[in-house]
């Protein structure tokens, strides 16, 4: 582990920057367990990226290697512009991490966890009390200022962690599972805080069990597969690469509900609810000739609705290892 740790004003986000990570052919393995099996990623600067993956996926594998914790066994890496191999220093300059497993010394307290960041950041006594004050003010952690984190909630040395990793105002930061075991107040607040943090121009790597957060945060969102990215793209492109959506058509006149189901092919009916839905992609598109087809077949539904599929439906499609379709049940 580095001892030193430099502050960072620096790190450019001008017009012309490159991206605040990239990696072409990232790979590594534990023995002869390949983890990362060579996958590119390209997150550009100011910008929130979720990876996503199940348990053992490589996730903090990746995480630990973008932020010079271990090494790679391969790949082209560049960080804040700087070469990961090369430069590894100036990286750290540029980012912050928040672990999975906390940072938190639990023995001292909050106050003191942030003035040996401060420290560590080389910061003047003056500035690093004003920068702790300052976060802890943001994070709500004044009142527990005083006291040894072993006796904050879970919530709370989250919230620490958070804010220890942004003494030394990093452009980049790694969030490794932020929200995990927060109750949905404070995954409320997290996300709140990653916001703010995007707003000021910081770009944010995080990894997530959680599809609604990706869902919710992330302007692009990987699934880390077997080694590979099995898919890459906002949550809408992701949604839209499995199949699943649907239009439904609801009918509250049984008599229109049985000659719709006569008359359509390929539909899905459901009898108690009067309910037919017909597979769409949900692209304007597609559903621009389902109005016409229903107009020319004479069909009025009471109420029409576009179903796509969620994150669920893509995460369990993308990394199921086996064949079974993740959209048996219908909803
Ligand atoms: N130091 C290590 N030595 C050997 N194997 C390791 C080591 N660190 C991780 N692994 C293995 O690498 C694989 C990826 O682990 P990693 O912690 O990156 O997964 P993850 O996606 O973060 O999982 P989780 O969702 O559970 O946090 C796992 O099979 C793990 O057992
Ligand atoms: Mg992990």
């Amino acid at each position: 582990m580095p001892s030193s740790v430099m502050p960072t004003p620096r790190q450019g986000d001008g017009p012309q920057s490159p991206a605040a990570v990239s990696a072409v052919g990232l790979r590594k393995s534990y023995g002869d367990k390949t983890v990362l099996d060579g996958i590119d990623l390209h997150i550009p600067a100011g910008s929130v990226f979720a990876l996503l993956g199940p348990n053992g996926a490589g996730k903090t594998t990746a995480v630990k290697i973008l932020s010079t914790l271990i090494t790679a066994d391969a790949g082209n890496l560049h960080v804040g512009g700087h070469d990961l191999a090369a430069d590894p220093q100036a990286v750290r300059a540029a980012i912050g991490v928040t672990g999975q497993f906390s940072a938190v010394d639990g023995l001292i307290t909050g106050e003191e966890n942030m003035l040996l960041m401060a420290d560590l950041h080389h910061l003047s006594r003056s500035e690093g009390r004003r920068t702790a004050a300052d976060l802890l003010e943001r994070f709500d952690l004044v009142e527990a200022a005083k006291k040894p984190a072993s006796t904050y909630s879970g919530g709370m040395k989250r919230r620490l962690d958070i804010a220890m990793t942004l003494v030394g105002n990093p452009r980049i930061i790694f969030l490794d599972e932020p929200t995990t075991g927060l109750d949905p107040r404070s995954r409320h607040n997290m996300w709140g805080i990653i916001r703010d943090l995007v707003s000021d121009g910081v770009t944010v790597f995080l990894t997530t069990q959680y599809l609604d957060e990706a869902d919710e945060l992330a302007d692009r969102i990987a699934v880390l597969n077997d080694g590979k990215i099995a898919a890459e793209g906002t949550a809408d492109e992701l949604k839209r690469l499995i199949p699943g959506g649907h239009v439904r058509l609801r009918f509250t006149d049984p008599a229109a509900y049985r000659s719709a189901a006569l008359a359509l092919h390929e539909v899905t009916r459901d009898d108690d609810s009067l309910t037919l839905q017909i597979p769409s992609d949900g692209s304007q598109r597609e559903l621009r000739s389902i109005l016409d087809w229903l107009d020319s077949a004479g069909i009025e539904a009471d109420e029409l609705t576009v179903h796509t599929p969620d994150l669920d439906d893509v995460f369990f499609a993308l990394t199921s290892d086996t064949n079974q379709s993740p959209k048996e049940a219908v909803r």
